[in-house]
């Protein structure tokens, strides 16, 4: 039986966020540089939003560049720009098709003009589609969020227009830039490594974490699938008891 055939379509996770790590390890492997890691990297995003639109999971994220990543040599992050903005360009009109709508999270002011103009273009163009939101972090940090919610909040608390009782968990949620979608029901990390790397820190709260050995160039539909089905074997308790 194939893997695909395996998933129970009524226990599917409504939102899957992934860590794309090892592109840099990938290339290494290979005798290249690391940009070439990444330049293989964007098929497996390509391969990972056709396997979700398959099954039917309505939202993925996408952990695409982090705000420690603008530490990396100048050239590496030229490059990551620029591959980009080429996807951008390549792929809109393909995630269009498709039903996809783009959607990004991080500090997007901080991104080179030419990328955020492209991705301010396709996310407007693909704004009214519904089969599936793909949302890419981008110079994106989880504190750095958070302190951002917690500064807008400040500011309406001190000229009165809410009042510090009413400040509840439900309401810090709507001031982080992910307030429209549900928080991950499952987080998939490539590369082995295990941790969480500054990334979505207060929505990952009751995820489900999965570690894959796979570099992320090589990740595919079949290993997007083993996450599902190893995510339905889990007992999902959310502090309460069976
Ligand atoms: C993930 O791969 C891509 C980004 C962080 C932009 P890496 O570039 O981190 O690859 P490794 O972890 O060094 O192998
Ligand atoms: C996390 O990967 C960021 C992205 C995948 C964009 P890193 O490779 O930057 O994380 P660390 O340095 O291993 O924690
Ligand atoms: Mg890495």
């Amino acid at each position: 039986m194939q893997l695909k055939q395996k998933i129970i379509k009524d226990k599917l996770p409504k939102h899957v966020a992934l860590i794309m790590d090892g592109n840099g390890r990938w290339a290494k492997q290979r005798g290249k540089e690391r940009v070439f890691g990444h330049e293989n990297g964007v098929n497996a995003v390509k391969q990972t939003v056709e396997a979700a639109g398959e099954i039917g999971i309505p939202y993925l994220t996408f952990y695409a560049f982090s705000t420690e990543n603008w530490d990396r040599p100048k050239e590496e992050v030229d490059t990551l720009m620029e591959l980009l903005v080429k996807a951008i360009q390549t792929e809109t009109e393909t995630l269009n098709k498709n039903g996809v709508r783009l959607k990004a999270i991080g500090d997007l002011n901080s991104l080179p003009k030419k990328c955020y103009e492209e991705l301010a273009e396709a996310i407007n163009i693909t704004s009214n589609n519904d089969k599936i939101t793909v949302v890419i972090a981008l110079s994106y940090s989880s504190r750095y969020e958070i302190v951002e919610a917690v500064k807008n909040i400040s500011d309406l608390v001190k000229s009165e227009r809410i009042n510090t009782k009413e400040i509840d968990q439900k309401m810090f949620s709507s001031f982080l830039q992910t307030n429209e979608f549900p928080d991950p029901d499952l987080l998939i990390r490539t590369s082995g490594e295990q941790r969480i790397s500054n990334f979505l820190l207060w929505q990952l709260a009751y995820s489900e974490l999965y570690f894959t050995p796979v570099l992320w160039p090589d990740f595919n539909k079949e290993h997007f699938y083993e996450a599902i089905i190893d995510f339905q074997s889990r007992e999902r308790r959310f502090g309460k008891t069976e």
